[in-house]
């Protein structure tokens, strides 16, 4: 049975009269990851705070489960610094070297002092900032920092991990390598927690995704089971050859009469006119369908036994990314703030 390891019970930070964090539900389960993710402004942020001891919540309560022990109000947990890992916001590194900064931190985060070192050279090696090791965390760079921040984060090897952002200001090969450790992670049974505007890295890396707007939950689900709430769903389908442009319209309605029963019959204008679209650049057709499992095979066998003359299938796939893309634009545009004025007070920043 899957084990619950982080519980948010209505939790609810306000600033002043605004409400950041409006009554938060949600459960995460041992070996989980769990990616939040919604517009800037959402609440991930303070959400991920409260869980960091950071922020205190107004109301509603936060359940760890560390090594051994029960689901326990966080506020009577004391071992969250060595149990938990945490990366929130860019990281601020005063005027230390990377190495002295690790140190530091192996050190309160109570990671063996024997194996300090190795681990250190490990993840810096990871991330390719072995060269680093002795200069100063002034002068990184944006992306050199926040991989410093992630390094941080894991260093003491936690059970259960949570990170903001953590792909902000990464080059595209060094998000392959988050994502690749981010697995690994994945792979030694780690819970993971991971706010993201990324939906892409997102989708990548989570078995589940929690939306959040205007400080509330609004979906938690897996991706596949929350794109069942879109009206229509897309297939990519691309071909050995570029088809001939002159014999691409007797075709296409061709398809579209024997792919009928399973193409979406009330398709959104605004998305296609028709059901079915060739883009010569990606040489593929866009086949907008019921979303139905069933469908998805009945859709292929006719695409390569009846049109075998026509063109050859190398690939047929549901993307992932645009799905998630197209719930979170519906839910978010969906669902809208509670109280229509959601004024702030005075300067209230600082608030804790
Ligand atoms: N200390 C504070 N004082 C007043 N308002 C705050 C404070 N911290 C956050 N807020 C407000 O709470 C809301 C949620 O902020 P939060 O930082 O959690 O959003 P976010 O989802 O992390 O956004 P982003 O994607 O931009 O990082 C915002 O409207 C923000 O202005
Ligand atoms: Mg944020």
């Amino acid at each position: 049975m899957s084990e619950t390891v982080i519980k948010l019970e209505n939790l609810t930070k306000k600033f002043g009269n605004f409400t950041a964090v409006d009554s938060i539900n949600l459960e995460v389960c041992r070996g989980e990851t769990i990616g939040l993710v919604g517009p800037n402004g959402a609440g991930k942020t303070t959400t991920i705070k409260m869980i960091a001891k950071i922020l205190r919540p107004n109301s509603g309560q936060i359940l760890i489960k560390t090594n051994g022990s029960e689901l326990k109000d966080l506020q009577h947990v004391s071992s969250t610094v060595s149990q938990i890992g945490f990366l929130i916001d860019i990281p601020n590194f005063y005027n230390m070297t990377a190495y002295q900064l690790l140190k530091y931190f192996g050190k309160i985060q109570r990671y063996p002092k024997n194996k300090l070192e190795n681990r250190i050279d490990e993840l810096l090696m990871f991330f390719k900032l072995s060269e680093w090791k002795f200069e100063r965390v002034r002068n990184f760079s944006k992306g050199m920092t926040q991989k410093l921040g992630i390094i941080q984060a894991i260093l003491h090897d936690p059970d259960i991990i949570i990170l903001d952002e953590p792909q902000t200001g990464l080059d595209p090969l060094a998000r392959i390598e988050i994502r690749k450790y981010l697995r690994k992670l994945q792979s030694l049974g780690k819970t993971i927690f991971v706010a993201s505007h990324m939906l892409y890295e997102i989708s990548e890396v989570c078995d589940k995704i929690a939306l959040i707007n205007y400080g509330k939950i609004i979906g938690f689900d897996t991706v596949e089971n929350l794109a069942l709430t879109l009206k229509t769903s897309e297939l990519n389908c691309l071909t050995l050859k570029p088809l001939d442009a002159e014999k691409l319209a007797p075709l296409l309605s061709r398809m579209v009469e024997k792919l009928n029963p399973y193409l979406d019959q009330n398709l959104d204008p605004n998305i296609s006119k028709i059901p079915i679209k060739y883009n010569p650049l990606h040489q593929g057709f866009k086949l907008y369908f019921d979303g139905k499992n069933d469908s998805k095979g009945e859709i292929l066998k006719i695409l390569v036994n009846e049109f075998e003359s026509d063109f050859t299938v190398i690939s047929f796939t549901q993307p992932k990314t645009s799905q998630l893309e197209r719930v979170y634009s519906q839910m978010v545009k969906g669902s809208t703030p509670e109280e229509p004025s959601k004024l702030k007070g005075d300067d209230i920043r600082n608030e804790q």
